[in-house]
């Protein structure tokens, strides 16, 4: 096969400091991007430039750093409004990442609409932050979850899901993209079926926004989350869009500072859009970084990065393949460079450390979807996920270092 035709790898891998480091005498190799990936200079610079020449609260300051943290802060709701094309900036909520963006949702919109036999409709590949919520909600007001079943291949069931849908169901919640198996899940499809049984659709972005360009108002969702760290951003920080009339009619969050238009002991009132949503000082130096996030993902070229993934993504499985014992799991046809896999009945555990001692970084485990292992009859995998700044030569590395792996625990 061709190798990668992003050709200026190296030079973006000067961006990454972290990357340029030896984990237990080895070079590291790090495959961990689904869980976060690593930042840029540009995003840490902006966090470091934040403290060291402006770093003052936001909003209501009447002097001149305070001015200038608020402008880079609101700048960057400008920057997202624009990255996920919504149509107001009012639409952008800054949170603290994709779990608390769907926590929000679930207790403002769903402790408003949800009635006693209600249902909320999620799917079989969904992380544990966009199930747990619904649970606590649906536990409070009568109602119940529903579950999009599996294909073989880790595809959503789509001959199952019409019957899932009723006059019963008030809420879709599923992800873009899975992060244990990389699917890319034809989430157009569902809100389309969605909304013709007039119900809302909440997408779980956090493994899509850092791998495609995603279009809220192409989509017609009526919400989106991801959070800032799967994107070369900082922890802590984090998107919901809502379409503004949503949003609007929900009650607020958490009260606090900033969320209220005035407070009296007889009636408090309650602040406009986008910061009815945002009590309290916010995490300002990481909102600032995501806005360097989105700078440095602009300065790619985004088909020649889905390209290079994709090459990643179909080497790494033609060399695992080609291992005796080994099973992928996640077969879809249409994939991020996501890869889970278990060999014989070793325990991923144990196949994870001693890569680790070889400077190759997974991730092992139930990735936080339970419910998807269970389905499998397993109780995990070894994960591998790529970002922008893998190379060919990093999974021969890995395969390498697997092959060696093996050879020990065998
Ligand atoms: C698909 C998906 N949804 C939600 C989350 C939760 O993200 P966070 O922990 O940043 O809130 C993750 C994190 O792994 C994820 O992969």
């Amino acid at each position: 096969m061709e190798l990668a035709t992003f050709t200026d790898i190296q030079k973006l891998r000067k961006q990454f400091p972290i990357l340029h480091q030896q984990v237990n005498g080895y070079p590291l190799v790090y495959l961990d991007n689904a869980a976060t990936t690593q930042k840029p200079l540009s995003v840490i610079n902006a966090i470091d430039d934040y403290y060291k020449r402006y770093n003052a609260n936001i909003h209501r300051g009447a002097h001149h750093l305070a001015n200038i943290a608020t402008e880079a802060f609101e700048e960057v709701r400008s920057k997202t409004k624009s990255f996920l094309n919504a149509s107001e900036t009012s639409e952008i909520i800054f949170t603290s990442g994709t779990t608390d963006a769907i926590n929000l949702v679930a207790q403002t919109w769903g402790r408003k609409n949800l009635q006693p036999g209600d249902e909320i409709l999620v799917s079989m590949l969904e992380h544990h932050s966009n199930i747990v919520p619904w649970q606590l909600i649906a536990e409070e007001k009568g109602a119940s979850l529903k579950v999009i079943p599996l294909t073989g291949s880790g595809e959503w069931d789509l001959s199952a899901i019409d019957s899932l849908l009723s006059s019963k169901t008030k809420l879709v919640a599923v992800n873009h993209v899975s992060n244990a198996l990389g699917t890319i899940n034809p989430i157009k499809t569902l809100i389309d079926k969605a909304h013709a049984i007039g119900a809302m659709i909440l997408i779980d972005g956090a493994q899509a926004v850092a791998h495609f360009p995603v279009d809220v108002r192409a989509l017609d969702c009526d919400f989106y989350c991801y959070s800032a760290h799967k994107m070369f951003g900082p922890t802590g920080t984090g998107v919901l869009y809502g379409k503004k009339e949503l949003l609007e009619a929900m009650p607020p969050y958490r009260g606090g500072g900033e969320m209220i238009s005035s407070v009296s002991f007889e009636k408090t009132t309650y602040n406009e859009l986008p910061h009815k949503f945002e009590a309290g000082t916010p995490n300002i130096e990481g909102v600032i970084a995501m806005g360097a996030a989105l700078d440095f993902i602009h300065s790619l070229d985004w088909s020649a990065m889905e390209q290079h993934e994709q090459e990643l993504l179909s080497y790494a499985t033609d060399k695992l393949s080609a291992i005796s014992g080994l099973r992928i799991y996640g077969t879809a046809q249409h994939k991020v460079g996501v890869i889970s896999f278990l060999v014989g009945d070793l325990h991923p555990y144990d196949v994870g450390t001693l890569l680790d001692k070889q400077g190759v970084a997974v991730r092992t485990g139930h990735h936080c979807t339970e419910p998807l292992w269970n389905f499998c009859k397993v109780t995990g995998s070894v994960r591998i996920s790529f970002s922008v700044y893998n190379t060919i030569e990093e999974v021969d590395a890995f395969i390498a270092a697997l092959h060696k792996t093996l050879s020990i625990l065998k």
